[in-house]
């Protein structure tokens, strides 16, 4: 049986891993995201030629949207990715992260509820609701303990609060509507298609053009590094063979501070591109002003999602980062459109 997979944010980062693992293996997906700053068609060049993919520009605040592609689509998962991402972003303008995160969430549980309840019991049955979420909603870790599955909640930023507010509608609609959900909450991921104002893209892009890398306070905090890939796979899995109404840890065991994970890049740049003029890339780390409410240290706990699921991810870090900056060198095509307008965007020029 072709299974029918409904993807919110499949233009984002992960949403378009997610898509494309998901149409090669078979599916049929529709793609259905609003296409913001951080949405990109071209990060799904490889498949949207292929005869189980389509695509819907619309917004999942918009609840007629909405119920247009469940109804007519036919879903038998959703798996919900679209949000607002960039921590930054949420501290300069916390509004967009309300609306999308929020009141885009209530929507689409709103129309997911209706469509659920409108299919016969087999349909019923085979349906799921599967909402992706982040790690941070946990707030900060000090030097020790991991966060796990039953971490209470402390979000610090706009962003992380906004997504932990998303995390208990999802619950509550489990758990007062019977809607079938599942739940996964994920550390930093990182790999190709990695939109360039988050600090790995960043840091490669201007490292190729030997501009500074600007540091956070004194780059000591840490953040649990997951390939990209290793991330979407796990989603493939929660999705299909998770338990209802739970909630899975997904992250790599890479604990890196951010200083380190810039001196890696610098290092592995010098090797590959070494550039005279620009010499030695470390020498262009710059340490700038502090994120406020700036969480020290993320870890993940994935014992319950290896354990139950048999989740194991493929990537390490050394690997992963290499492969990263490489993909980054070879496809300029596709960040130099998004460097371009980002770095306008920074100078105040749009
Ligand atoms: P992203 O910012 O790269 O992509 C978000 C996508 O959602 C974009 O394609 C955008 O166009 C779309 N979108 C935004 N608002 C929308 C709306 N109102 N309607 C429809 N589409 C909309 O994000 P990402 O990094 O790929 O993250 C995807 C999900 O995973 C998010 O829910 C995020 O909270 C979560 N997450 C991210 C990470 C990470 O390290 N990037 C880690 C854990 C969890
Ligand atoms: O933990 C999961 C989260 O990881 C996701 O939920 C978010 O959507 C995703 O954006 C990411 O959040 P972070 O804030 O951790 O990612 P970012 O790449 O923005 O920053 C990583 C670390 O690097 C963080 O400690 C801040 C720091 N940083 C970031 C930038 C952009 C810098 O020091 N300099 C920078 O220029």
């Amino acid at each position: 049986m072709t299974r029918r997979v409904l993807v919110t944010g499949g233009a984002g980062f992960i949403g378009s891993a997610v898509v494309r693992r998901l149409v090669r293996a078979g599916w049929d997906v529709l793609n259905f995201d609003k296409l913001t700053y951080a949405g990109n068609l071209a990060s799904l060049n490889e498949i949207d030629n292929s005869p189980n993919y389509r695509f819907a520009k619309a917004d999942i605040c918009d609840g007629r949207a909405v119920r247009e592609a469940l109804e007519s689509f036919r879903p038998d998962l959703v798996m919900h990715l679209a949000a607002e991402s960039h921590v930054d972003r949420s501290i300069d303008g916390p509004g967009d992260f309300v609306q999308t995160n929020v009141i885009g969430t209530f929507t689409l549980l709103q129309e997911a509820l209706r469509y659920w309840q409108g299919l016969d019991a087999a349909g019923q049955q085979a349906f799921r609701f599967h909402h992706i979420s982040t790690d941070e909603v946990f707030g900060t870790l000090g030097e020790e303990g991991l966060f796990r599955e039953d971490t209470p909640y402390q979000p610090n930023s706009p962003y992380s609060a906004s997504k932990a507010s998303s995390d208990h509608l999802v619950r509550a609609w489990f758990h007062t509507y019977g809607l079938p959900v599942v739940m996964s909450n994920c550390s930093n991921n990182y790999g190709p298609y990695h939109f360039p104002e988050k600090l790995i893209p960043l840091t490669i892009l201007n490292a190729l053009e030997g501009k500074p890398l600007p540091i956070y306070g004194k780059g000591e905090n840490v953040r649990d590094w997951l390939y990209v890939d290793d991330h979407a796979s796990a989603l493939e899995l929660i999705a299909t063979t998770g338990r209802l109404g739970e909630s899975y840890n997904v992250g790599g065991n890479n604990e890196r501070r951010n200083i380190d994970v810039v001196r890696t890049i610098c290092t592995i740049m010098d090797r590959v591109v070494p550039d005279a003029t620009i010499g030695a890339r470390e020498g262009l780390i710059t340490f700038v002003t502090d994120r406020p409410g700036h969480d020290a240290r993320y870890a993940i706990d994935a014992t319950k999602l290896k354990g139950e699921l048999g989740w194991v991810p493929a990537h390490d870090f050394e690997s992963g980062i290499e492969a990263t900056v490489r993909w980054y060198l070879d496809n300029a095509a596709w960040w130099e459109p998004l460097k371009a307008r980002y770095d306008r965007a920074r100078i105040g020029l749009s």
